[in-house]
């Protein structure tokens, strides 16, 4: 018998995301961003988002349809990211999965995002080039599975023991997003939006250790002795990052400098990279972590995946990073979520669920 066919629809922000997998194998995620249209002012508009996905939904569906080569009939399943994310963005995506389930008579799968950027790790391309990176030759997922998410709205380290039921958040930013903190140090430094690809761009000519900038939560009171271990310990605060930023910068104002703009990107990435990268390691070695998944529109940052890889090196853990197409916010992540439970025997959720801004894992 072929393995089920399942249709993953992604809201959950400014990215329109249709995927398509059959059992494991990835068919088509198709992609379309509103980036362009939130770009004038410095971050995601959610009522501008909202509308985007609206216009974006059909042709994105139809597209991802034809690039795997199947019919709306064809599909066994459909998956949609129920929350955490954008109200109004979420209310498109989780309507316009109603309609088709109730119209095609197909079950409904209502979705978690964090866990579903973490099942993207048990897709293949279906050309031979099989992963199975979290899972075994019989599908039972690795032991010891955790994961670090950074994008522009969130910020997790989670343990996971099983996709389906079984996802802990270790920790998680008290304040803004790691991307929401390149966003901003960005417009600090007059550099366009969004943050992280241009200051990643001016860090490459910057010195980082120009500057000691703070690594939120990481003093020893958070991260010192293992019976220091407290709240916070795994967690992250970017705002007194973007606030040292900002002295530096008004402090070479004051005196008529030159703002050194490589010098602040590079030590600002530094911060940043660094204390994710520690907390990751920290998270994962007192919580029996030995595979870590990195993913997040931020798993952009060449700087975050070498310090990554190095420091998990360092402690034994394998490093596990999808290609950035699956990194960033995708549908094909919402179906391989959608087949995991499916090929697990979990219940459709049904009709009765609404989009949820802040959905627990
Ligand atoms: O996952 P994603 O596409 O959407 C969200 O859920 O936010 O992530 C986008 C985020 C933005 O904040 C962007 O500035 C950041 O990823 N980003 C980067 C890089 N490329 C994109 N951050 C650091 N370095 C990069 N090279
Ligand atoms: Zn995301």
């Amino acid at each position: 018998v072929r393995d089920p066919l399942i249709l993953g629809i992604e809201t959950s922000c400014d990215e329109t995301g249709v995927g398509i997998v059959r059992g494991r194998t990835l068919l088509a995620n198709t992609v379309s961003s509103s980036m362009d249209q939130h770009v004038r002012f410095g971050g995601v508009i959610p009522e501008i988002a909202s509308r985007a996905h609206l216009e974006a939904f059909v042709p994105t569906l139809q597209e991802a349809l034809e690039t795997a080569g199947v019919t709306l009939d064809d599909v066994d399943a459909i998956a949609v990211t129920a929350g955490p994310g954008l109200a109004g963005a979420l209310m498109v995506g989780v309507s316009a999965a109603k309609a088709l389930a109730l119209s095609t008579g197909k079950p409904l799968y209502g979705i978690n995002h964090l866990v579903a950027h973490v099942s993207v790790g048990l897709l293949h391309d279906g050309h031979g080039d099989v992963t199975r990176e979290l899972v075994d030759d019989d599908g039972a997922l690795v032991q010891g599975l955790g994961a670090v998410l950074v994008s522009g709205g969130h910020t997790e380290i989670l343990r996971v023991r099983d996709l389906a039921d079984d996802v802990e958040l270790l920790g998680a930013t008290i304040d803004d997003a790691a991307g929401e903190a390149y966003d901003k140090v960005a417009r600090l430094l007059g550099l366009s939006y969004p943050g992280g690809p241009t200051i990643d761009r001016a860090a490459v000519d910057g010195d980082p250790k120009a500057f000691k900038f703070p690594r939120g939560l990481s003093n020893a009171k958070y991260m010192g002795s293992a019976e220091n271990r407290g709240k916070r310990r795994y967690d992250f605060s970017f705002s007194g990052l973007k606030t040292a930023v900002a002295r530096v910068v008004e402090a070479h104002e004051a005196e008529g400098l030159e703002v050194p703009v490589a010098d602040i990107a590079a030590s600002f990435q530094e911060a940043v990279v660094d204390v994710i990268t520690r907390k990751a390691v920290l998270a994962a070695t007192e919580n029996g972590i030995t595979t870590l998944l990195l993913g997040g529109g931020v798993a952009a940052n060449s700087r975050l995946r070498d310090l990554l890889a190095e420091r998990c090196a360092d402690h034994g853990i394998r490093l596990v990073v999808p290609p950035l197409s699956l990194c960033t916010d995708n549908g094909a992540m919402v179906a391989a979520l959608g087949s995991r439970l499916v090929s697990r025997g979990v219940a459709p959720t049904g009709l009765a669920f609404t989009a949820d801004p802040g959905l627990p894992v």
